[in-house]
This record gives structure tokens, sequence and C-alpha cells, in this order.
């Protein structure tokens, strides 16, 4: 992403490039980049403001943009969209605990939320260190499909998954499957999969104990 303008005193120029959506619709038709939107520069005391070094596109973004799940999401117009980042923490509210200027970080905005911006404003509480052994633009694609993943791994399900837990995860080679393989093998549990025979070496190398040709049968 390049800057769009002159920087301020504090670094942070007042104007950014963004993508903005203008309605729902087909994203050719209702997407446009502009270069002179106002960076959000008031804070709230828990909110990080964070200079963009990727974004990546979950597929709830195109499918919220073209009017898919309009009857439950409302914009007011234009949005600019956009929920997955990765980058540089470059002003923080008063109350911010966990993370300093400079740190670098990942994490959902919020479906759809803004994230498609060279500067992006979110609660703290959303987002995470980036580890030091992913680039950016990994970091930038894992918070919405691992959340995903999670949530339904580990959120109010009983008996809880962990050592000795014997579970099947439909799908191991979609981006969900891959990060629900990973956090159950994490926690102790041994993992069957369903997924195509180009991707056997891949559950493999993750540890999947058993896995069945998703193309040998039919639903
Ligand atoms: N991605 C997210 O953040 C997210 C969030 C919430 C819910 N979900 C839901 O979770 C499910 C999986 O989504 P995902 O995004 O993780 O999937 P994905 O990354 O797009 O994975 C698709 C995988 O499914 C397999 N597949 C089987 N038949 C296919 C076909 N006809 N076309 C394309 N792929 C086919 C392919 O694996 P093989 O080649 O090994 O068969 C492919 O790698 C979906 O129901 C989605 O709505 C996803």
């Amino acid at each position: 992403m390049t800057e769009s303008t002159t920087k301020n005193e504090s670094g942070i120029p007042s104007v950014m490039r963004a993508a903005q959506q203008t309605n729902f619709g087909d994203v050719r038709d209702v997407l446009t980049i502009v270069d002179n939107v106002p960076i959000p520069r008031q804070l709230s005391s828990k909110q990080i403001l964070i200079r963009a070094h990727a974004a990546s596109i979950n597929p709830a973004d195109w499918k919220i943009m073209s009017g898919m799940l309009s009857i439950f999401i409302r914009y007011s117009w234009p949005h600019i969209p956009g929920s997955d980042v990765a980058g540089e923490i470059v002003d923080m509210g008063p109350e911010v605990k966990r993370f300093r200027v400079g740190d670098h970080v990942y994490g959902n905005v919020g479906i759809g939320a803004g994230a498609f911006a060279e500067y992006v404003r979110a609660d703290e509480s959303l987002f995470a260190l980036k580890p030091k052994n992913l680039t950016m633009e990994e970091a930038a694609a894992v918070p919405v499909a691992c959340d995903t993943s999670y949530q339904a791994l580990f959120h109010k399900v009983s008996p809880p998954i962990g050592k000795g837990s014997k579970i099947f995860i439909c799908g191991g080679s979609s981006a969900c499957g891959l990060f629900a393989i990973q956090l159950a093998k994490a926690v102790g549990a041994s993992v069957a999969t369903t997924c195509s025979q180009r991707n056997f070496q891949l559950m493999e190398k993750l540890g999947v104990s058993f896995f069945i040709n998703s193309n040998d049968f039919s639903v």
C-alpha cells in the first residue's frame, strides 16, 4: 500500500487510500479505490490505530459486498469493507494495555468493518501480536478462518476437546479445516478428516491420523 498524502507532526497523514463500497452489488460496480479518505484519528480509550501492511479477502467479504447478507448487515455509504488485517500500531488510546506503538499486530476488525484501508482503527481486544515467524501477508490470512475453527472446536463444546479426544473434521484441506486440524492437534486430540487425494501429503504433514478421499463417496 502507498500512503497518499503529506504527514503531520505525528507522522500520520490526514487522509489515506482505502477501498470504498457505495452499495451492495457486483464488486466491479460498487467498489472503488479512493485516495482522500480521512484517517480515523480520534481513538477511544482502548482503540489502536494500525498502519496496514496486508489485508486478506475472506469469502464473507465478497458475500457481504454482493448483498447476500443485507438482511442482517446494513451500512451507511460509502463504507470501507474488509475484516482481516496485519500491520503496525501507530497510535493508541490512553488505556490500551496489551500493546505499544510500533508493535506488529494482526486481527479481525469485525466482519466487513474496514480492513481494506491504509489505516485501520479497532479495539485492542480484536488484535494479537504477530508471531515473528509469520509475514504480514501470512498473518493477515489467519483471523476470521482461524476464529471460526477455534469457536467450532472450543466454544461451549462438551465434553471439551483435549488430550485423548478423537474428532472428525469435515474438509481438512479447506481454510477452516487446516486451522481446525492444527488447533485440535495442539491440544492433543487425534483427527480424522476428508480431502482430495492431492492434499493427502499435506494431511500427513499436519499429523492427521486418518483421512478419507472426499471424492470416493457422494452425499
Ligand atoms: N473461510 C472462512 O473464514 C469461513 C468462515 C466461516 C465459515 N466458513 C465456512 O466453512 C466452510 C469451508 O470454507 P473455507 O473457506 O474454509 O473453504 P475453502 O478454503 O474454500 O476450501 C475449499 C476446499 O474444499 C474442497 N472442495 C470440495 N469440493 C469443492 C468444490 N466443488 N470447489 C472447491 N473446493 C472444493 C477443496 O479441497 P480438496 O481439494 O482437498 O477436496 C478445497 O480446498 C464453508 O462452508 C464456509 O462457508 C468459512
